[in-house]
């Protein structure tokens, strides 16, 4: 089993979203020692956006880019392919102004490659990251699961969707800006969720 973490907090310490990855990671390492572990730390470790010098190295058939343009796409490829050997894919989501941070944005960008995790057929998008199993740490400074002002989980749902991954599981952080209780008691209600997971 391989296990891609991918922890896409701003803050490289003391991160809520980092803590529930590791603690996902631990509980499937708990259960499955012989694991890999690939970790993508994208504050440490930030993958560039996608600009317009990237979508026209994207666009420029392969044996025709520059050694620029090349280097640009072999980082995406990088992504890519970590994902692809993946089973299980951990991320820690921070909520940033109500949505995912800048750096998961990116990293779905590098990942979502037509004709490599994704093809379009007559009946639609058909997603290539099948088999996979995926589980998001999330961690606001409100309230937000299953309301309205949650633009997370929907938009993630419909990516992973599109992607191919249908399988994907979410542990909560929330109230991270309510006081050291609310903390706490986000705190003991994750960690139960975590050792509650079945691998
Ligand atoms: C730039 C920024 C924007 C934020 N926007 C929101 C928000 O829209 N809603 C919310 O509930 N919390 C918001 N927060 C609070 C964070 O979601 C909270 O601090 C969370 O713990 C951050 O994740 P991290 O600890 O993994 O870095 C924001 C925090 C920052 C730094």
């Amino acid at each position: 089993m391989n296990i891609l973490q991918i922890n896409s907090s701003a803050r490289s310490t003391g991160s809520a979203s980092t803590r529930l990855a590791d603690a996902i990671v631990a509980r499937v390492r708990n259960s499955k020692p012989e694991a890999t572990l690939v970790r993508r730390d994208l504050a440490a470790e930030p993958h560039p956006v996608l600009d317009e010098a990237t979508l026209q190295a994207l666009f420029t058939p392969a044996d025709k880019r520059t050694a620029e343009q090349a280097a640009r796409i072999a980082q995406d490829d990088a992504l890519i392919a970590q994902v692809q050997a993946a089973d299980v894919i951990v991320i820690g989501a921070p909520m940033y102004n109500f949505g995912i941070t800048v750096q998961l944005k990116s990293w779905f960008d590098a990942i979502a490659r037509a004709n490599v995790t994704f093809k379009y057929t007559e009946n639609g998008p058909v997603g290539l990251l099948t088999g996979k199993k995926v589980y998001v740490g999330l961690s606001r400074g409100g309230l937000h699961r299953d309301g309205v002002t949650d633009s997370q989980v929907p938009f993630l749902n419909t990516m992973f969707r599109f992607l191919g991954m249908t399988d994907v599981q979410y542990v909560y952080s929330e109230g991270m800006g309510m006081g050291p209780d609310a903390v706490a008691k986000a705190q003991t209600l994750a960690d139960a969720e975590i050792n509650a997971i079945l691998v």
